[in-house]
């Protein structure tokens, strides 16, 4: 299909808001690619400039290799699903999604078997009758999305397009767009805010601040191997450990926490330089006192139904663990337990966060 090549992409809002200072993103044909960030990181706007409806303020965005930075949004070949997308209220849900086909001039015939494929593709066959303010939010958003498909676009843009919908039809939506997507081998962008969201749809995920991009890679890439300190802590979970580095040998370093000395598999750090140290709450591990690499008082624990989250008092701070509920026996709040991990799993930022 297309592939879509952004470089050095800004913007600039007078009198100096740099909603975006510099994006470079290679997007392979067929490849679904998130941002995600929290609101006011750019996300929008980056999207706007792909799709053309701002004008960047320096940069490029080729599409199979042709400069497309100043062209028309009309003649990008793009589909464009915002956030708050508008239906033709005075339209039935068929001749909302065939309006874009007979702008185009289709031949009739193509345009109903092109209406009829992208409404079964949203699994709304049969509500093609409706109108818009007789279906649910779901199925209205599905209706959006529909438009879009239909027209082919090389590319889809998505923005926040299921942020209306409650949190089960959004997981069923998040499976059936993945599906669709796939078996249409549509290059696409999702922009969200939602972690889980990005996280099982994506090929690769751009975790954005600032106005750039802070973190690139797959789902488990971001995840369980940031270099930013930023995305440990923005992306699901982390616990902080400062630590004093004593000795290194070729592969690992030796560093003292509190009273306890822990070893890192990779090279950290300077001698005696303080580095901080991140590790998911569910990498630890709970047992006996005599069974862990430290112990730990338990100050609090809180039962959310499939985990356990425990807040533990230790020599490295107060530590955060996450423990899927087996219904076993769990710690209770007072009890002193040991806590352990893999030395992998205690990492450090290896990169810092450009403040561009
Ligand atoms: N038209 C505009 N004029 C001025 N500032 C804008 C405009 N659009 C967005 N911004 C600013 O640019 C920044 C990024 O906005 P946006 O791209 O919408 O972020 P996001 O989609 O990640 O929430 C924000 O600080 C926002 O206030
Ligand atoms: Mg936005």
């Amino acid at each position: 299909m297309s592939t879509l090549t952004i470089r050095n992409l800004a913007k600039t809002y007078p009198p100096n808001v740099r909603a975006v200072k510099s994006i470079d993103l290679d997007i392979k044909s067929g490849e679904f690619v998130s941002l995600l960030g929290s609101s006011g990181c750019g996300k929008t706007t980056t999207l706007q400039m792909v799709a053309g409806f701002v004008a960047p303020s320096a940069g490029q965005v080729l599409l199979d290799g042709k400069d497309i930075t100043y062209l028309d949004p009309d003649k990008r070949d793009m589909g464009v699903v915002f956030q708050s997308y508008a239906l033709f209220p005075h339209m039935t849900v068929a001749q909302n999604v065939r309006f874009g086909l007979e702008m185009r001039r289709l031949p009739e015939a193509q345009i109903r078997e092109r209406v009829a494929d992208a409404l079964s593709m949203v699994r709304l066959d049969g509500l093609d009758r409706r109108y818009p303010a007789e279906l649910s939010g779901g199925q209205r958003q599905r209706v959006a999305i529909a438009r879009v498909l239909a027209i082919r676009p090389r590319v889809l843009l998505l923005d926040e397009p299921m942020s209306n919908l409650d949190a089960k039809l959004r997981g069923e939506m998040h499976v059936e767009l993945r599906g669709l997507q796939k078996r249409l081998g549509i290059t696409t962008i999702l922009v969200t805010h939602d972690q889980v969201e990005a996280m099982t749809m994506s090929d690769r995920i751009a975790v954005m601040a600032n106005g750039t991009i802070a973190e690139l890679g797959t789902p488990q890439e971001v995840y369980d191997i940031p270099s930013t300190e930023f995305a440990f802590n923005f992306l699901g979970q982390s616990n902080t450990v400062t630590a004093k580095v004593l000795s290194h040998d070729e592969a690992s370093t030796q560093l003292r926490v509190g009273s306890s000395t822990i070893r890192t598999p990779r090279r950290n750090g300077g001698l005696s330089d303080d580095v901080r140290l991140f590790i998911r709450p569910e990498r630890l591990t709970l047992s006996s006192p005599e069974a862990g690499m430290i112990t730990g008082r338990v100050a609090t624990r809180l039962f959310l139904g499939n985990t356990w989250t425990y807040e533990i008092d230790c020599d490295f701070g107060r530590l955060r663990v996450i423990k899927v509920n087996t219904r076993g026996g769990q710690p209770q709040e007072g009890e002193l337990v040991g806590i352990s991990w893999n030395e992998a799993d205690m990492q450090s930022a290896s990169g810092e966060l450009a403040d561009a």
